[in-house]
């Protein structure tokens, strides 16, 4: 029989991706990635200050067929030896989707293929299951339930996994957040403090020069263990200290892409102790809701999955101060990528689940 090679296509917000994904060849329930290419459009939206969707949809079309030749050059591979397509359906910007779904559905109606239709979030989440990775081995029926925290750009929410791949997940999810994401709230602080779109990679590397202790911000939810989350405040207390501190506040309303003057931003060690104080309000509310849930739940082990994953403190935190086994994604898994779409896929297909095209 034909070995299932899957292309799989991602297009929900500002990457453009395209992946071949095959099965591993020793361990079941886990997938190799043969390809994984991401066309990033941030420099793009990056004069915007944040993702402008009509902009993302016409680079989408742009990019995609670029992508899936560079994906199907890099796995060796023609068309013609493709077992199914895959897209990303769900959620996201709407036209940026109708360009990956459009696509992938007209490539596996051209080939006489299956298409396959994927929730973004649960591609997020079989990020875990990618095989190059360290962690993977390790993942096994005992660590089940799996307490995994989705942080990304759009979403902040935490899962019970209560099955492994093959198998459907078994999702049940616990909490989200009220209003922002966590990565929204990393993005949306540091435009405050001058830094381009996005900002939460850039914060994590400045953050390390500096004192987390220096500056008090708010954790919001705090009380009773409430496994909810809120991180729309923390914007309001930024901008509120920044003015404290005789800075204007970047990027609000009509006032973004004009050059304010350097001395009303804030740099240097200010900069850093800043950025670190943000961070550590952040993971410090991620790591308390993600300890409590796992007391809560009974749960065996912790995974964190999506953008926000990519944290170097959040990584190097919940490592010292759990008991619990803790699953990461390789950080090329963490944002927006279509191999962890081509994982969810390539399960789907084994379980003989296909996605009408019309
Ligand atoms: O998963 P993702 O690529 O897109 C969504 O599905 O939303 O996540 C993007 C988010 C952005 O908010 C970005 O600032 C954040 O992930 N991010 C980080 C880091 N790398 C990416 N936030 C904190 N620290 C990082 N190292
Ligand atoms: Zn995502």
């Amino acid at each position: 029989m034909k070995e299932t090679k899957i292309l799989a296509l991602e297009s929900s917000c500002d990457e453009c991706s395209a992946a071949v994904v095959t099965a591993h060849p020793h361990l079941t329930g886990a997938v190799t990635i043969l390809s994984n290419v991401v066309f990033s459009q941030i420099d793009l939206h990056q004069k915007f200050g944040g993702v402008v969707p009509e902009i993302a949809s016409r680079n989408h079309l742009e990019m995609m067929p670029i992508v899936i030749e560079d994906a199907l050059a890099q796995a060796h591979l023609s068309f013609q030896e493709l077992t199914a397509v895959a897209s990303t359906r769900e959620p996201g910007l709407i036209g940026a989707l109708l360009i990956g779904t459009s696509v992938g559905k007209a490539l596996a109606y051209s080939l006489r293929l299956p298409w396959i239709g994927v929730n973004h979030l649960e591609g997020h989440l079989h990020s875990l299951f990618i095989a190059d990775q360290k962690n993977l081995r390790s993942i096994q029926p005992e660590h089940l339930p799996i307490l995994t925290c989705l942080v990304s750009g759009g979403h902040t929410a935490l899962y019970l996994i209560r099955d492994l791949p093959p198998n459907p997940l078994q999702l049940i999810q616990i909490s989200e957040t009220r209003d922002d994401a966590a990565g929204e709230a990393f993005d949306k602080c540091a435009k405050l403090l001058g830094l381009p779109y996005p900002g939460g990679l850039q914060m994590d590397q400045l953050a390390q020069k500096g004192k987390a202790q220096a500056f008090h911000f708010p954790r919001a939810l705090m009380q009773q263990k409430n496994l909810e989350f809120s991180f729309s405040g923390l914007k309001t207390a930024v901008a509120l200290q920044l003015k404290k501190l005789n800075y204007l506040p970047q990027g609000i309303g009509a006032q973004w892409g004009q050059s304010s003057a350097a001395h009303l931003k804030p740099s240097g060690q200010m900069l850093f102790d800043l950025c670190a104080s943000i961070q550590e309000a952040i993971v410090d509310v991620l790591i308390a809701k993600m300890q409590w849930a796992l007391s809560e739940t009974k749960a065996k082990s912790i995974a964190i999955v999506g953008g926000v994953s990519a944290n170097s403190r959040l990584r190097y935190r919940l490592q010292r101060e759990t008991l619990a086994p803790i699953f990461t994604p390789d950080l090329n898994y963490c944002t927006d990528n279509a191999a962890m779409i081509g994982a969810n896929a390539f399960f789907k297909y084994q379980r003989g689940e296909r996605s009408p095209i019309v």
